[in-house]
């Protein structure tokens, strides 16, 4: 008998958490885009681009790709250059949609068919105009590469890569406005890792930091750093929205936990009570 009661208490004091996993929300979500195609099961871009008829300079992009971020997300070969991983024979003609290699002045277009609004700004920027009048400016693969493309960070903004058309008196001050906001994200996301480790369900906040985070680097294209500076005041308030959320999660779950330690106590007062009771009249 007592240990049914025990066995009762340990099932109240253990709450049963169902947190869906992270990756299939985030496909469910990304596989409703208007560009994301299911990935077939075999990819002749992907088995003929690794296999020895390819050249070997070509060889090695299939490697970045694998590695990169976009591999990760089921961005494949024909996501960006079309075509048809399906057939062989015709996976690179153009009557299956295939585009070919990019010339550089096509590369931000080539891109921004997905990523819409870093378009948006990168166009309208400094660095957009002077890629359209004169090609003088970086354009997408300048400051991400094409096959090998890694999440992005603010480390991208560094001495090698921006000091090659012009001092980098003007990639720091960029560099230096963005910072104090991408360090309040990369804190609240781990803030949100945390608890979702702790069984904690928050896709919502999970969500609208994702969105706050887009909007801002999305902002950071402009290469206008007044027009950072201006803007930093608008994303703390919407960060700091965030982790008020985080802090009153965090204060739910530890008044709960004390409450299953109070109730532990409880059922293993019972516990042991009723084991006195059934023990002693034997003896
Ligand atoms: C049967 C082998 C084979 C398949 C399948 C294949 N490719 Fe290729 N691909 C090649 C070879 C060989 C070249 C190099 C052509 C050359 O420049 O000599 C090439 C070149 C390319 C180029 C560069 C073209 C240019 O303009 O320089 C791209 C981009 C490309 N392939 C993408 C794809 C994509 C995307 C798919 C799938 C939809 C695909 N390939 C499927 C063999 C293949
Ligand atoms: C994120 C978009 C993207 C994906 C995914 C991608 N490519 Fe490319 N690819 C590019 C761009 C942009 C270029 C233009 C050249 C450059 O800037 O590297 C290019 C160029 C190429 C070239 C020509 C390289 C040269 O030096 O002439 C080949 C071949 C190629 N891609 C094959 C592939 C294959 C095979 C895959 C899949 C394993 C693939 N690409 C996936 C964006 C992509
Ligand atoms: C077919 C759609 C598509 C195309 C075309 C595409 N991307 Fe992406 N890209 C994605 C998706 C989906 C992700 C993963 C979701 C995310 O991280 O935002 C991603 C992620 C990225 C990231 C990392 C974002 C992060 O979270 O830090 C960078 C950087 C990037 N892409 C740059 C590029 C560049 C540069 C090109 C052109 C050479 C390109 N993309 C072309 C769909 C695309
Ligand atoms: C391929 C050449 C090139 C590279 C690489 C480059 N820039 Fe630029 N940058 C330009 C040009 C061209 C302009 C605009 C014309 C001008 O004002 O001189 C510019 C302007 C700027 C401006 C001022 C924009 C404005 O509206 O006042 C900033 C900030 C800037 N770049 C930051 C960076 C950062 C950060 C990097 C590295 C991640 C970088 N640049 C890499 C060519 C480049
Ligand atoms: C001058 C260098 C430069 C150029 C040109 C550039 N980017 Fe970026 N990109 C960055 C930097 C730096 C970040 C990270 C900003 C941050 O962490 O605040 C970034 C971030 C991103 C992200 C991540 C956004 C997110 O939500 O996490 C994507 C996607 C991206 N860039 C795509 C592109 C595309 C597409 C183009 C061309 C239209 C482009 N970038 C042109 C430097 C550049």
């Amino acid at each position: 008998m007592r240990w049914y009661i025990m066995m009762l208490g340990l099932l109240l004091v253990f709450p049963l958490t169902a947190s869906g996993d992270y990756r299939e929300e985030f496909e469910q979500g990304f596989l409703t885009k208007t560009w994301s195609g299911q990935q077939p099961e075999e990819n002749f871009c992907i088995e003929c681009h690794s296999s020895d008829k390819m050249k070997p300079e070509f060889l090695t992009l299939a490697e970045e790709w694998k590695a990169s971020w976009h591999a990760q997300n089921g961005i494949a070969c024909h996501d960006c250059h079309g075509g048809d991983p399906k057939d062989s024979s015709m996976s690179m003609s153009p009557h299956r949609g295939f585009v070919g290699k990019p010339s550089p002045a096509e590369v931000p277009e080539f891109c921004g068919k997905c990523h819409i609004g870093i378009l948006k700004n990168y166009m309208e920027s400094g660095h957009g105009k002077a890629f359209r009048s004169s090609g003088n400016g970086p354009n997408c693969v300048t400051c991400h590469g094409s096959h090998g493309i890694q999440q992005a960070n603010i480390d991208i903004i560094n001495e090698q890569r921006c000091t090659k058309c012009h001092s980098y008196d003007r990639a720091r001050a960029m560099k230096q406005a963005l910072f104090l906001t991408e360090k309040k994200i990369g804190e609240l996301a781990a803030d949100l890792l945390t608890l979702r480790k702790e069984g904690v369900y928050i896709e919502d906040q999970r969500k609208n930091l994702f969105s706050i985070q887009a909007e801002f680097r999305a902002l950071f294209h402009s290469v206008d750093v007044n027009l950072v500076k201006d803007r930093t005041d608008e994303f703390s308030h919407k960060l700091a929205a965030v982790e008020k959320e985080i802090v009153s999660t965090r204060q739910e779950l530890r008044s709960r936990r004390n409450f299953s330690a109070f109730l532990l106590l409880v059922f293993a007062g019972m516990g042991s009570a009723l084991y006195l009771l059934t023990k002693t009249p034997k003896e």
